[in-house]
């Protein structure tokens, strides 16, 4: 498998989290040095998951993360378009279901809340995706997007370019059995767009209220943004 189909290949990307389904949590965890965990926990306090409210979770991968969010009460829904990730999580027991972003098989308004963590930055269209996410969620519900980004003070920036993503690169590949995958993956880290960048495509999007946080010096962000009121007729 070639990086350059995966880019453009919705099926691939799929075939490609298959492929490292079995090993992906731990492997994550370990190429994070643990910080993932303290990610999800901001994404969840951001997200505010209430009892009765049904919440999205988009390339959900394994459930990690939907099942901190059902800790609160909210029913929390696991999508995803790769079938061996969401197998490898079966364990959670949170409800799961295949879905591509881009083609959600949901009716208009059905969630109060989406969220994507670490997922958005593999669509194969942003734009459309989070046009699609609009789509099925209420108005005025909630998205929140956690995902890699770029740290605003320079020598950092400079080091997370330079060194931590070829050292994520080498610890995949000592790792997984499916190096490319890896390489794909720090690859789609270093060309994702800064928070601005991401604000101005979820703003024009059909969201509105865009703000960032930064986590760990903006190595990652959490955005969220607010599905604007139906006008009345
Ligand atoms: C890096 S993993 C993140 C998984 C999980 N959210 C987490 O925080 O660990 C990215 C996930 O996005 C999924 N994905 C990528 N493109 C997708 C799409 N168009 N529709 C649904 N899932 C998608 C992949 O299958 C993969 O499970």
């Amino acid at each position: 498998m070639s990086r350059a189909n995966l880019d453009k290949d919705p099926h691939e990307v799929a075939a490609m989290f298959d492929g490292v389904a079995a090993g992906y949590d731990r492997a994550n965890s370990f190429m994070t040095f643990g910080f993932d965990r303290r990610w999800r926990t901001a994404t969840a306090r951001v997200l505010d998951a209430r009892p009765g409210e049904k919440v999205l979770d988009l390339a959900a991968g394994t459930g990690v993360s939907t099942s901190e969010y059902a800790r609160g009460g909210a029913w929390c829904l696991a999508a995803d378009f790769s079938f061996g990730m969401l197998t490898s999580g079966k364990h959670r027991g949170v409800p799961m279901v295949a879905a591509d972003a881009l083609h959600l098989p949901f009716a208009d308004n059905s969630f109060d809340a989406a969220t994507i963590s670490f997922g958005i930055r593999n669509f194969v269209d942003t734009k459309a995706a989070l046009t699609e996410i609009a789509r099925v969620v209420r108005p005025g519900g909630r998205l929140v997007i956690c995902e890699v980004s770029t740290p605003a003070f320079g020598p950092i920036r400079f080091l997370y370019r330079k060194f931590i993503l070829r050292a994520m690169t080498l610890v995949g590949r000592l790792t997984s059995s499916n190096p490319a995958a890896y390489g794909y993956l720090a690859e789609s880290m270093l060309t994702w767009p800064d928070q601005r960048t991401l604000a101005e495509m979820i703003a024009s999007s059909g969201w509105s209220d865009v703000e960032w946080l930064n986590l760990t010096f903006g190595a990652v962000a959490i955005h969220r943004a607010t599905k604007p009121a139906e006008k009345a007729p």
